[in-house]
């Protein structure tokens, strides 16, 4: 099977800003190793700050790398020239958390989802007009919607919009990065099942970025867990679910109430996450974890496989019992869209 994306031991490190009062380099991304095969959704998911967007912004090439490289099918996209940087472009499109800002509020919605296609050059107004159409109703938009804008539309219809222009010329690639966040609860379901259909229908790959361990497992093929900008715990959805190893993952199942660990007497999640300023020797999680030892706080675990395609960052990840009960416990705690 082919990767859509594949990240090799990417670095991200922020020289000095203003926000940075002593002027020491932030060290966003550490070592990110990850594939997007073709067809698949590969979840993210990690707290806020743990360097999502970061991946996103490197994945979508509109900052360098600091170290490592980014490939897609197999080609790196350092070595890309104009024109094949610009078909990248066209195929790896992005829907971002906010709908209020992502679409042009003078536009009408025919022009918005119009406008790759314009950009693109090859289709004639009569394609453009048919593709607009269905693009409407795949998204579940009534064909009347074409003529109105942005400011007459709910948070929900304006996501269906931005999930419109982004997949209206066929990408290859679709970032979600926090695409229900923004969202009501009450319509998080419905554009969360939209998502997965238009998946299944199209076999277009998405990386899909959440804080939500719930609405990554909903949708994902298989999961990277991001803390402080590395790759804690990476497997497929069931592995990951049923037989998660990395404590900051259980604590990531914890706080959605997808899985109760209580009985492992599991507590520590009140401490921050660290300083990008002041970062941590050791295992960057120690602080947090209530199975941390002197080696954890001196020496940082790296990814290894644990079993075959399983890979986690801790020294104790095979002494440790994250939990009594093992799988099936995720469907009855999830989310109503879940069920
Ligand atoms: N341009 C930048 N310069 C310095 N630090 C940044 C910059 N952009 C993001 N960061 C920092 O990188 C970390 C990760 O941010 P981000 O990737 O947005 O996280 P997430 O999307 O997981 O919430 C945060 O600590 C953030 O403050
Ligand atoms: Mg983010």
């Amino acid at each position: 099977m082919s990767n859509t994306i594949e990240l090799k031991q990417v670095n991200k490190i922020y020289e000095s800003k203003a926000i940075f009062k002593k002027g020491k380099p932030a060290h966003i991304l550490k070592d990110v190793t990850l594939e997007i095969r073709e067809g698949e959704t590969l979840g993210l998911v990690g707290e806020s700050g743990s360097g999502k967007t970061t991946t996103t912004r490197m994945i979508l090439h509109q900052e360098p790398v600091t170290s490592g490289e980014i490939y897609y099918y197999g080609k790196n996209l350092s070595e890309m020239t104009k024109e094949e940087e610009k078909e990248y472009h066209r195929n790896v499109q992005v829907v971002f958390q906010n709908p209020f800002s992502s679409l042009d509020p003078s536009m009408k919605i025919e022009d918005i989802l119009a406008e790759p296609l314009v950009i693109a050059g090859k289709y004639s107004k009569a394609e453009i007009k048919e593709k607009v159409k269905k693009i409407l109703s795949r998204v579940g938009l009534a064909d009347d919607y074409r003529k109105r804008y942005p400011k007459e539309f709910s948070g929900g219809q304006r996501q269906r919009i931005a999930i419109a222009r982004a997949l209206i010329d066929d990408p290859k690639l679709l970032i979600l990065d926090e695409p229900v966040s923004a969202l009501d609860v009450s319509v998080r379901g419905q554009v969360m099942n939209l998502l997965k259909s238009l998946q299944e229908a199209n076999r277009t790959s998405y990386l899909f970025i959440s804080h939500d361990m719930a609405s990554v497992a909903f949708l994902s093929t298989r999961i990277a867990v991001m803390y402080f900008g590395r790759i804690v715990e990476y497997a497929d959805t069931e592995t990951l679910l049923s037989g998660y190893r990395h404590p900051y993952t259980a604590l990531l199942m914890k706080s959605n109430d997808v899985v109760n660990l209580d009985e492992d007497g599991y507590e520590g999640e009140e401490i921050d996450p660290p300083s990008h300023i002041n970062p941590p020797t050791g295992c960057p999680f120690a602080a947090r974890c209530p199975y941390a030892t002197d080696r954890c706080r001196s020496e940082e675990p790296t990814l290894a496989e644990v079993s075959e395609g399983h890979k986690v960052a801790c020294f104790r990840q095979d002494e440790i019992d994250l939990k009594k009960a093992k799988g099936g416990l995720v469907k009855e705690k999830a989310p109503e869209y879940m069920i």
